[in-house]
């Protein structure tokens, strides 16, 4: 199998990692992908946007599959593309990627089909003062969302009446987001941990990853600004067998059911992010792709070859997978080397140091989000620049945290921040329990 990859961060790397490893993956290209993904793919200097061009090369080098990273390609419509001209990719349409392009599309779904998720109302621009009237009756915090894409950055928890009445201003009147705040998701605050799990599907048959816990906060203990994701871990020690069960009979089968049933069949990878709440699981959000840096956890300890699972699934076959071993007794902990700054302003072009140490070290892997290449030198070249991810026994979390941060310390950049208690969670939860 000759594969495509599209898109340039430390989740594009993980996936072409793993497919590296692939029996049956011939030649790898990533479009654009970055100086770590250069190391195992071909990359390509084209856009992730410009469908056409993407589609010549693929019929040109005569790629079997393509799979899309981030989400603004499946928004864009890049599957129906491929779909007309016949070629095999590795997505939702663009009519299923709403799930992650309209918080309101996917509360309003999930209203239909009695799935549990935060209670909500919705509101558009031209409905100020009933937002506000709505707002003033109800308990805080509550959370604000813009129904459209913000960049992550389009959900607000509200303490009072008084922050809520700005957030609404900023969403309606000084448009802070543009189109994506002219609607807006006003919902119920949940209590509970968070876990993301990433769904692979045909449509109709699933396979359920290991479930991951990531680190929004760009501070320890979860303070400061949200981040696209500061670490993750995985399995998440807080998800029980039970609750598995639960989200995959009252979450997952009645989503993609109720897509296909609408007509708007699912194909892709779902990310479910769920709050465990004192009520059971319920969805915080969809994402209609992987999860970064989720996705430097989970894959690591899948066993499978994950190839031959995205082929069946953009297939429409993935009955014909017959196995999908997962080691239980692997985990594996992220820690995202970031810039100083980051998720505000940040300098980029430091040189980085320390990296070339751990070819041979099987444990721990080298996920490049926000790099560059001038001349020999490897420079920072994003606000999240490296993930570092080690893989440990699964009995032992102390020994596999100890093991990523002692690999973190042998990496350097000028002004390179990290969150110190990555999977600190893990532990907690193992102290509750016993
Ligand atoms: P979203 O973009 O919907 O994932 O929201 C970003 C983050 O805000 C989530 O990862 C949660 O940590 C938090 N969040 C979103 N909705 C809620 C909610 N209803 N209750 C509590 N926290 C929420
Ligand atoms: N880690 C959160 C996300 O990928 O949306």
């Amino acid at each position: 199998m000759k594969i495509l990859i599209i898109g340039s961060g430390g989740r594009e790397h993980a996936i072409v990692w793993k497919l590296s490893q692939s029996p049956k993956v011939t030649k790898i290209f990533a479009i654009p992908g970055n100086p770590g993904i250069a190391q195992l793919a071909e990359c390509i200097e084209l856009k992730v946007d410009d469908t056409e061009k993407i589609i010549k090369f693929v019929k040109d080098e005569k790629i079997d599959l393509a799979i899309v990273g981030p989400e603004i390609p499946l928004m864009n419509g890049i599957v129906d593309r491929f779909e007309e001209e016949k070629l095999l990719i590795f997505g939702p349409r663009k009519s299923a990627a709403m799930l992650e392009g309209s918080k309101l599309f996917a509360k309003n779904f999930m209203k239909r089909y009695f799935i549990p998720t935060a209670q909500f109302n919705s509101f558009t621009n031209n409905e100020i003062g009933n937002a506000i009237n709505y707002v003033q009756s109800q308990k805080y915090p509550l959370v604000i969302k813009a129904d459209g894409l913000a960049a992550g950055k389009g959900v607000v928890i509200c303490e009072s009446f008084e922050d809520c009445k700005n957030t609404i201003q900023d969403y309606f009147v000084n448009n802070i987001f543009g189109e994506a705040g002219k609607k807006i998701v006003i919902e119920e605050y949940m209590q509970g941990e968070e876990v993301s799990l990433f769904v692979l599907t045909d449509g109709e048959k699933y396979i359920i990853l290991p479930s991951a816990q990531d680190h929004k906060k760009i501070l320890d203990d979860d303070k400061g600004k949200n981040t696209g994701g500061m670490g993750a871990y995985s399995p998440a020690r807080c998800l029980t067998k039970q609750n598995l069960d639960e989200i995959e009979k009252i979450i997952i089968q009645p989503t993609l059911l109720g897509m296909k049933n609408e007509g708007n069949i699912y194909k892709g990878c779902l990310y479910v992010g769920l709050m465990l709440t004192n009520d059971g699981p319920k969805v915080v959000e969809f994402n209609v792709r992987f999860g970064d840096p989720e996705t430097q956890v989970v894959l690591p300890i899948c066993e499978f070859d994950i190839a031959d699972i995205f082929y069946q699934c953009a297939n429409g076959n993935l009955n014909l997978i017959e196995k999908t071993n997962v080691d239980n007794s692997k985990n594996a902990v992220c820690v995202i080397c970031a810039s100083n700054g980051y998720p505000d302003e940040y300098e980029v072009g430091k040189q980085i140091t320390g990296l070339e140490q751990f070819k041979t070290q099987d444990n721990i892997l080298i996920f490049h989000s926000g790099t560059k290449n001038i001349g020999n030198e490897i420079v920072t070249n994003g606000g999240r620049v490296l993930g570092i991810t080690a893989i440990g026994d699964e009995k032992n979390i102390h020994q596999t945290i100890n093991e990523v941060y002692s690999a973190v310390k042998k990496i350097n950049f000028d002004g390179m921040y990290y969150r110190k208690d990555i999977a600190k969670k893990a532990i907690l939860w193992l102290n509750k329990i016993n």
